[in-house]
């Protein structure tokens, strides 16, 4: 066989996968496994927008169509981020994508050369450094620290640009963390942005899943709309994972580009997906505070739960779907916490690792279980610590 690219190399995948592979497994054997490890809502669409996708697929709206998204959808997302997040965007400032995974790499592909620097934060989503490695780019990381609330350092990133840094990307609400960048931080990344001439992406897709207050894109930022990329979709507010449909709001310019690297891909999203997420942004039934609504209940729920077993810690999240725990004092290693808790209590959650080297000492855990579920996990997670507590004193 001949040689695989070498980019590929670059590339790390992504840990929630893996432990969903043994978790399978264990299942198949029979065991009963609570799921807490991938970042996927228990929830489904709306039935409004089943019914659209429906009529749309017997209409006949299955065929190749515009290369950035049908202009009804690009309106759409216009007018749902005006409304939503009272940021003024035309619908030429709007891609949509096949995910938002896609909307992410296609901003890269389109704004990185090999050699630039990328400031990311660890730990974040794993694709941000694994795609970066994979453009010949080098990724630098900030770090969320739990002294901070896990809020980003200002004097860190400035000490980290150099003449090669080209972009910031980061994630708020973020993910794994959770935590909500402050009005403070944004204004700071963006003055270090304008400063320095640099690009931002900001990955959105966590913007409505919020326990309280409202959103504040830094796009609207003074100087920020002409250098800023969102990424959002609708795989997490809109519990459309599997529909693989996102977007990129940028300068035109950047559209333009990103537009040329689609058609050389993969020609467009699927019409009759993008005919329904229209009707998924009017969210004519409420779904999105009903989702949110009962995330918070799962939230306090779950951290009030984890801070009551000895060794874990868990800062209570104010955005996105996860718990974030310190296993620092339980004297063992995440991966071995990670490994017991599925392989005794069969419990699926995530060695904190796999968003970075400084989530070396936390568990990821995702909020996508119903209560009863997540009560049944914080008692399995219990008995299980309770029994390595055992052998430890021992
Ligand atoms: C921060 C972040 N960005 C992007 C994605 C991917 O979104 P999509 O399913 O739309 O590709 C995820 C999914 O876990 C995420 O956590």
């Amino acid at each position: 066989m001949g040689k695989i690219a070498s980019r590929v190399s670059q590339l790390n995948g992504e840990g929630a996968l893996a432990v969903n592979v043994r978790a399978r497994e264990l299942e198949r054997q029979g065991r009963s496994i609570i799921h807490l490890e991938l970042g996927e809502p228990d929830f489904h669409p709306a039935a409004p927008v089943v019914d659209a996708l429906r009529e749309a697929a017997a209409a006949g709206r299955d065929r190749y169509c515009a290369t950035r998204g049908i202009m009804p959808l690009r309106e759409a997302v216009a007018e749902y981020l005006g409304r939503t997040r009272r940021l003024p965007v035309t619908p030429q400032e709007v891609l949509i994508a096949p995910g938002c995974k896609m909307a992410l790499s296609l901003a890269m592909m389109a704004l990185i050369e090999p050699g630039d620097e990328i400031l990311y934060p660890d730990p974040s989503f794993p694709i941000y450094p694994s795609f970066t490695r994979g453009l010949g780019a080098v990724p630098v990381p900030f770090h969320l620290i739990e002294k901070n609330r896990f809020q980003p350092d200002l004097a860190e990133i400035a000490a980290r640009i150099t003449p090669r840094t080209r972009m910031i990307i980061f994630n708020s609400p973020n993910n794994p963390t959770g935590t909500v960048y402050t009005k403070e931080v944004l204004a700071g990344i963006a003055r270090l942005a304008v400063q320095h001439d640099l690009w931002v992406i900001s990955d959105e897709i966590y913007a409505r899943i919020l326990f309280s207050g409202a959103y504040g894109s830094i796009r609207a930022l003074a100087g920020m709309a002409e250098r800023t990329v969102i990424i959002d979709g609708f795989s997490k507010s809109f519990a459309m994972t599997g529909w693989r449909l996102g977007y990129a709001v940028a300068p035109v310019e950047v559209i333009d580009a990103m537009d040329l690297l689609v058609l050389n891909t993969f020609t467009c999203a699927a019409e009759f997906t993008q005919v329904a997420a229209v009707e998924a942004l009017r969210d004519s039934t409420g779904a999105v505070e009903a989702m949110v609504g009962e995330y918070r209940r799962r939230r306090d729920l779950f951290v009030a739960g984890l801070n009551r077993v000895p060794g874990f810690r868990c800062v209570s999240p104010e955005g996105a779907f996860y718990a974030w725990v310190n296993i620092e004092d339980t004297g063992l290693s995440a991966e071995k916490v990670a490994t017991l808790l599925l392989e005794e209590g069969g419990v699926a959650g995530i060695a904190g690792a796999a968003f970075g080297a400084e989530g070396a000492k936390y568990l990821r855990f995702s909020l996508v279980s119903a209560s009863h579920l997540l009560e049944e996990a914080l008692a399995r997670i219990e008995r299980v610590s309770a029994h390595w507590r055992a052998a430890v004193t021992r």
